[in-house]
């Protein structure tokens, strides 16, 4: 694994290539134009960099073309703004030999047995390969386990690059090499308390050049840097964030659910505990973990500790709490109803909020589904509303073929489960029209009526 390297050790970086980021000639290619890789190739478009983005999904690259947005909080205006300044994508990966720098931001799920699912980034690597050029900057983002950068992505290149080309390593010249970094992603989607600028920047390089232009290329982007000293650094310090929270999420979930068995409401217990100046940090419980990372990322590591004869215990029973939750929330719902001597099985039920969380329009991994699914199995015959989502079709591990359902005769339902707490909802009208409200999120808070059951 890893050749680290100090710190403090001094930076030679490629003038050549220093000397276009400076000057805002580099140019940059993203690959992968999704959540992350979209938004960035913007963040670099404003900061007046040519960027080019490749992705294998011929729609996005239709729509970036028309000018188009396919994520919620991007407005297609900012896709023509960035367009006019020469923003173009592209499913065709023969332009890369013209950039300067390029950034993966592809996908990285886990496979059927929960196992690290490489593919994305393999593909990629095999796809760059052929187009890359002696001085590029070639730098990955996507959520992965230490060692990827090194063991995965470095040895496709090396080994399929037509001209022979290295990766650069301490005490390697210059001749015939090229740049690798490891870069985070730090994203919180639907957060609008910290802009993207402002979130610091993590950098791993192969060597100290490598470390030194990715640095230099995000410094000009992101208000602050941090050099780690070696890519897997980097790979494990964007783990330790998501699994710390994946963690403590899971320890809230507990305690909620020892909670309502004693009759204390958690989330007053949170509000008072988070007066505390220090040593404390707020985690809120929920009807599962949902999005890309946190119900995928910690088992990456899970997976590649296997290989150093260890168990990350806390990683597995975080894991076993938080896949629990969708299993309470369906059985307080059954005994919610058959207080009301309802049974599940044939009950009208509508979820509101498909979304893994407020405010966005992603359900990847949201707990929501796995809920729809288990009420549906129990037959229930079940609704949903979320104004994100018009319809849901099949998604890799549900195929649901929903309709949004209007948020109208509430009352025509044996329960409303609010499973993702959005913003626009007015959960006083729901409570008011609802003949039985579930809530999974506290977003009924201040609403006193014995129709509400917190769970
Ligand atoms: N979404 C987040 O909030 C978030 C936050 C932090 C880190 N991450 C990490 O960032 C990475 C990307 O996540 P995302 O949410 O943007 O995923 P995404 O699925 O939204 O986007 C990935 C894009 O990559 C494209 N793609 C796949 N293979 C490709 C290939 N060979 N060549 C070109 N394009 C290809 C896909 O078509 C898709 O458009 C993941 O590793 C994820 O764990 C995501």
């Amino acid at each position: 694994m890893a050749a680290t390297m100090p710190i403090a050790a001094a930076q030679v970086i490629p003038q050549e290539l220093e000397g276009k980021i400076q000057a805002r000639q580099a140019r940059i290619g993203i690959i992968g134009l999704g959540y992350v890789g979209l938004p960035l190739a913007l963040l670099f478009s404003d900061g007046r960099y040519a960027v080019t983005g490749f992705d294998i999904d011929v729609a996005k690259v239709e729509k970036l073309a028309a000018g188009d947005s396919y994520i919620a909080r991007i407005g297609a205006p900012e896709i023509q703004e960035a367009r006019a300044r020469g923003f173009s994508a592209t499913t065709n990966y023969s332009g890369l030999h013209e950039t300067d720098a390029v950034i993966i931001c592809v996908p990285t799920p886990l496979d059927e047995f929960r196992r690290p699912d490489l593919r994305y980034i393999i593909n990629t690597a095999e796809s760059i390969a052929p187009h890359l050029q002696a001085g590029q900057l070639i730098v990955l983002e996507s959520t992965t386990y230490p060692g990827t950068t090194e063991e995965v992505l470095v040895p496709i290149l090396e080994k399929n690059n037509p001209a022979g080309l290295c990766a650069a390593r301490p005490g390697m010249g210059s001749h015939g090499v090229f740049y690798v970094a490891f870069s985070p992603e730090r994203e919180d989607p639907g957060n609008t308390t910290v802009a993207r600028r402002d979130i610091p920047k993590i950098v791993g390089g192969l060597d100290n050049r490598a470390a030194g232009l990715a640095t230099a290329l995000y410094g000009t982007i992101f208000r602050r840097t941090v050099q780690v000293s070696s890519p897997a650094a980097a790979e494990m310090t964007k783990l330790l964030e998501n699994i710390y929270r994946c963690v403590n999420i899971a320890l809230v979930n507990e305690l909620k659910l020892l909670c309502l068995r004693m009759g204390i409401d958690i989330w007053e217990v949170i509000e008072a505990a988070k007066t505390k100046p220090f040593g404390f940090q707020a985690f809120y419980p929920g009807p599962g973990l949902g999005g890309h990372c946190l119900p995928v990322d910690p088992f990456y590591l899970s997976w590649k500790a296997k290989e150093f004869d260890f168990h990350t215990s806390f990683i597995e029973l975080a894991g076993e709490i938080n896949t629990e939750m969708p299993y309470h929330v369906v059985s307080a719902v059954t005994l919610a109803l058959s207080d009301r001597k309802k049974a599940l099985n044939g009950a009208r039920l509508l979820v509101l909020g498909l979304a893994y969380k407020k405010d966005i329009d992603d359900l990847r991994e949201s707990p929501s589904l796995t809920i729809i699914e288990l009420l549906r199995k129990a037959g229930a015959k079940v609704s949903y509303n979320d104004p994100y989502f018009p319809f849901v079709g099949r998604g890799r591990k549900y195929d649901l073929h929903m309709k949004c359902a209007p948020l109208q005769n509430l009352n025509q339902y044996d329960c409303v489960l609010i499973a993702t707490d959005h913003s626009d909802y007015d959960y006083p009208r729901i409570v008011r029209e609802a003949k039985l409200v579930v809530d999974t999120r506290n977003a009924t808070r201040g609403i006193q009526s014995n129709k509400i059951v917190r769970c």
